[in-house]
């Protein structure tokens, strides 16, 4: 049995990941589940696997969920961010599922790797933000880090036995619910328009970065600190039907291509199983679905939001840790109604005028750059956002 720790269990890939488990208890031992503050499921998955040692986002959630909940007691490792990395000291986890949103899954990575264990990474911004530090403590893909992300799950797959051969590799993007649509004719879509795409369903913060393309800028960075090609040799294709999610071009001028069904439980039990490759018991891609395969060249240009993110990418340091704050603050004001879904790369863009990037020695200068960037937007916008 594989001990495993699912942090964020209650969210999209927390909650497919619990699913594959169930799927498969002959395979795992479920030793630590945490979430933010949906503890209504939490406390199911507690039932199912009443072993697992849990944390949750603040006292007072935890306080809620023990009240009269004796089974409970003696279960939590505390909250917030040291409950997340107690969680991981405390079980001795084979690996950890990192399905947080947020810069808060830097952490809890950080402290996984430091203890030699594999982390199935769904959380994107541990290394957007913390790519210096967690290259320096992870190796190649596969050996402690094994990505989640559909494309780098995939790039992955692709690059098997042909890293030294390849010169290019490209990310596919769906393009979202806008991406043939004017950048002006945006500024009054709705939170449900926004929340409305084409090909995935995913928690809400990465579906709103979907529709303008921050979330493939994210991902390029993603893919820069994983497979360590330079930024003009990472690419993006427009590709709605989300079924090949990444090319590798080798030195030949042929690609490799990785193609799948639209379904985030692929990479996450590959991941869960990794290097084992097994069956999937759910929908497999058939041959003919690949009747219309599209692939329509990105005009940056028309995507601010995503040339923000790559730049920030390519400027490195402290850059990306700013840019995925203003994010994080600025989506959370987009689907509160406070803010128009235009607003938020403007406010990307704000930050990031006033920032002077620092370089990245340790976790402290990417928390610092966090914690200035949620200051200085609240000092012009109003209402700081937790971490
Ligand atoms: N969903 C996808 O298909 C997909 C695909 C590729 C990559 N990713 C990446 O995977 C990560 C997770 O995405 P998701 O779609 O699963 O997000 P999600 O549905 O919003 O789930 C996020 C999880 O993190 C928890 N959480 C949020 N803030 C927290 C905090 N401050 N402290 C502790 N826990 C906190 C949430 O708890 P509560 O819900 O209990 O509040 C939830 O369990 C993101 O980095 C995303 O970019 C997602």
């Amino acid at each position: 049995l594989k001990r495993v720790v699912i942090l964020g269990s209650t969210g999209s890939i927390g909650r497919s990941a619990v699913e594959i488990i169930d799927s498969a208890s002959d395979d795992f031992d479920v030793v630590g589940l945490s979430c933010g503050e949906n503890i209504v499921e939490l406390e199911r998955q507690l039932a199912r696997y009443s072993d697992s040692r849990f944390t949750v986002k603040d006292s007072s959630l935890l306080s809620k969920l023990l009240l009269g909940n004796d089974v409970l007691k003696g279960r939590e490792v505390g909250y917030g961010r040291d409950g997340l990395v107690a969680l991981i000291e405390e079980t001795e986890p084979d690996i950890v599922v990192n399905a947080l949103v947020g810069v808060v899954g830097l952490v809890p990575t950080v402290t996984a790797l430091s203890r030699g264990c594999r982390v199935a990474l769904a959380n994107k911004e541990t290394l957007v933000t913390g790519g210096e530090i967690i290259d320096a403590m992870a190796g190649d893909p596969g050996d402690l880090i094994i990505p989640v992300d559909s494309e780098h799950f995939s790039l992955s797959r692709c690059l098997k036995g042909y890293r030294g051969n390849s010169d290019e590799i490209v990310l596919t993007a769906s393009g979202g619910p806008f991406y043939d649509r004017e950048i002006d004719s945006l500024e009054s879509v709705s939170v449900e328009e926004v929340l409305d795409h084409p090909t995935w369903t995913m928690g809400r913060k990465v579906t709103v970065d979907s529709a303008h393309l921050f979330n493939k800028g994210l991902e390029v960075i993603e893919a820069y600190w994983l497979f360590k090609f330079p930024y003009d040799k990472i690419k993006v294709v427009i590709h709605p039907q989300s079924i090949v999610h990444s090319l590798v071009r080798l030195k030949d001028g042929s690609f490799m291509a990785n193609l799948a069904a639209a379904d985030m439980r692929l990479p996450i039990m590959s991941a869960l199983y990794a290097p084992e490759i097994r069956e999937f018991p759910w929908r497999s891609l058939r041959v003919d679905e690949l009747t219309s395969l599209e692939f329509i060249p990105l005009e940056p240009k028309r995507f601010p939001a995503f040339e923000l993110a790559v730049e920030a990418g390519e400027t490195g340091g402290t850059a990306p840790a700013v840019l995925n704050a203003a994010d994080e603050l600025a989506v959370d004001a987009f689907l509160a109604g406070r803010i128009g879904f235009l607003e938020i790369v403007k406010w990307i863009e704000e930050a990031l005028n006033a920032h002077r990037p620092e370089p990245v020695e340790d976790v402290a200068d990417v928390l610092d750059a966090d914690r200035w960037t949620r200051e200085y937007l609240a000092d012009r916008h109003g209402e700081a956002s937790p971490m």
